[in-house]
């Protein structure tokens, strides 16, 4: 039997600090969402989707279940490289009918991930996986490995997770998907449509309360890593839509004023201050096409729930057909 393989690349302590005070010293503070995937964050993400709020993982892996064969016929032949796998679970029945030459899933969360490629090759063990544990917004390129020499690649980026970044940041994000996918790659990525305000509003604040937890995880997380001293009971989580930015906007919002320690400086909080622990932008297919476009990718192929809730899109570069393949 094949054994999966784990490429170690998560962040170090250093930059991490370097990071937090960057956005803890931002107008308002902001946090890179990547810092609420801790190993408790990612169980709390996996139980984000499935509270009845919150339609997007369910709706996206009903699609991608009916749609695999359509999907892995436009795709093509290939090594399949998933951005922010998490538990891996999406990627099933795209492997079943891809046969892809290898799959790789780069995640920042390093102990879920190896759970998640040794669970995934016990299930597909004639396709190689290989683990890399990074972040990948800041990945140049992918670690020269023997599973990628002259392979075509695949990207895969469901989830809608592109909503966590900015326009400019998602822009520069998509330019660095196709650096590292290369002329002759593909993009299939998953894009949340803005929808009404209750539903939205309700997927990012469940009655259940696990959306908060999520949200207020981060706070321990940077007690733990960073020598941090945030009360978690002196924030309280808010999740709202912002009609303007086609946004949801989650923060902790400091239920009075207060200094906190965190990566050997001191910070205060006026009442009512929020700190940003992430945003959710939505796109409506036309708005992202537009976005791609403005980073070189082109779209070929969109597949839709039948409520339309969300988009998965097949991207390829503007210009591969007149440019020579660099891999
Ligand atoms: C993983 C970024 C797609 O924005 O829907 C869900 C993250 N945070 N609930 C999203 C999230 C709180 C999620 N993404």
């Amino acid at each position: 039997m094949r054994r999966q393989q784990l490429i170690d690349l998560h962040p170090q302590p250093a930059d991490m600090a370097q990071l937090v005070s960057e956005g803890m010293a931002s107008d308002p503070r902001r946090l890179p969402a990547w810092l609420l995937y801790d190993a408790e964050g990612s169980r709390l993400f996996e139980a984000i989707g499935e509270q009845p709020e919150y339609g997007l993982t369910r709706i996206e892996t009903a699609l991608l279940e009916a749609r695999s064969p359509e999907l892995a016929a436009a795709l093509g032949p290939g090594v399949l490289v998933e951005f922010g796998a998490g538990n891996a679970r999406k990627v099933g029945p795209l492997l079943t009918a891809l046969r892809p030459a290898a799959y790789v899933a780069l995640d920042i969360s390093g102990n879920h991930l190896d759970a998640a490629c040794r669970a995934l090759q016990e299930r597909h063990p004639s396709v190689p996986v290989l683990g890399i544990c990074c972040d990948y917004t800041r990945l140049e390129e992918l670690p020269p490995h023997p599973l990628l020499n002259g392979q075509r690649l695949l990207g895969f980026y469901p989830g809608g997770s592109l909503g966590n970044f900015d326009p400019p940041e998602a822009r520069l994000l998509l330019r660095q998907f196709a650096r590292l996918l290369g002329r002759d790659g593909r993009l299939l990525i998953g894009i949340d449509q803005p929808k009404a305000v209750d539903r939205l509003e309700a997927a990012y604040d469940d009655r259940a309360g696990i959306s908060a937890a999520f949200a207020l995880n981060l706070l321990r997380r940077l007690n733990r890593d960073l020598a941090g001293d945030f009360d978690p009971a002196a924030f309280r989580y808010r999740a709202r839509w912002q009609p303007d930015r086609s946004r949801i906007e989650m923060a902790l919002v400091s239920r009075r004023p207060q200094q906190v320690r965190l990566a050997g400086r001191t910070w205060m909080f006026a009442e009512g201050e929020p700190l940003i622990t992430e945003y959710s932008y939505k796109y409506t297919a036309a708005a992202f096409l537009q976005l791609a476009g403005e980073a070189g990718w082109h779209g070929t192929a969109r597949w839709s729930d039948p409520a339309g809730d969300l988009s998965l899109h097949l991207l390829r570069q503007a210009d591969s057909e007149a440019a020579p393949d660099r891999r």
